[in-house]
């Protein structure tokens, strides 16, 4: 099936909370929610799922589904700071937004001024140096950013990655929308997603469709609707089955 996503047709747009998203100009789809892209992604993947798993973790293994412009990796590396666990980020990323794209983001500055509102008494420092270096890592190794973050993205689709078993305690699921890529929320796909998945671990997503909930039941995911980020009524949170 051909994409009805172009990976080229990149327009930059300021969502309501001041922070940047991405958006393909020919389909009215983008890498956030138009209602805020930072305030959505400590919504549905830091505060439900990350934070939960640092309050009982040192270290964590955090997995991504779809690196895109770093925004998530940007706050994991905040967050990890501020609550002091060691993260290891690894990302799967097909169609690597462009250097000329990717340097017009702002968000060194807006995670650092919603982060502020959250922890006032945090200092971070050099967050844009961070979000460049996160950028311009190299695919398929590990690189150390801090000594409480370590990157590795794999430069892949996920259909064709190939997922350690058993590791991961926190799963970023942010594919684009299943009228975009159904091919990403089948139940086959969550297989490999629980696979690699410990035992303890979360996963959280912003999509709430029926046959999403179905493939993750058929997968072997309990599931759980938790109240969207604004301007979507619901979001999911799955836990993988094991024991
Ligand atoms: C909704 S965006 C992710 C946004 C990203 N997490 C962020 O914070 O900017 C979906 C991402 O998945 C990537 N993608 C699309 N198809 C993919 C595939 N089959 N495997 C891996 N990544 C894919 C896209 O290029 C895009 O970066």
């Amino acid at each position: 099936m051909e994409s009805k996503l172009l990976y080229t047709d990149y327009s930059l747009v300021v969502t309501e909370d001041g922070s940047h998203s991405i958006r393909f100009s020919a389909v009215d789809e983008g890498y956030h929610s138009m209602h805020g892209a930072v305030k959505e992604a400590i919504h549905v993947y830091l505060q439900p799922n990350f934070v939960l798993q640092a309050e009982h973790n040192d270290e964590l293994y955090v997995l991504e589904m779809g690196f895109g412009t770093g925004l998530n990796a940007l706050l994991t590396y905040m967050y990890a700071q501020v609550m002091g666990c060691k993260v290891h980020y690894t990302t799967i990323e097909a169609y690597p937004v462009p250097s000329d794209v990717y340097t017009q983001l702002n968000y060194a500055a807006s995670c650092v001024n919603e982060m502020k509102m959250l922890f006032s008494s945090v200092d971070f420092h050099n967050i844009d140096l961070v979000f460049q270096q996160l950028h311009t890592s190299p695919w398929g190794c590990e690189t150390i950013i801090s000594d409480h973050f370590v990157l590795l993205k794999h430069h892949s689709t996920l259909q064709a990655a190939s997922l350690p078993a058993d590791t991961y305690n926190v799963v970023y699921y942010d594919a684009f929308a299943p009228q975009f890529q159904p091919e990403l929320w089948t139940a086959e796909v969550f297989e490999r997603i629980y696979n690699a998945m410990s035992s303890n671990a979360i996963l959280t997503t912003y999509c709430c469709k029926g046959d999403v909930k179905r493939a993750l039941k058929a997968a072997g995911f309990a599931i759980e609707k938790l109240p969207g980020p604004k301007g979507k009524r619901e979001m999911l949170r799955a836990v993988p089955h094991k024991d």
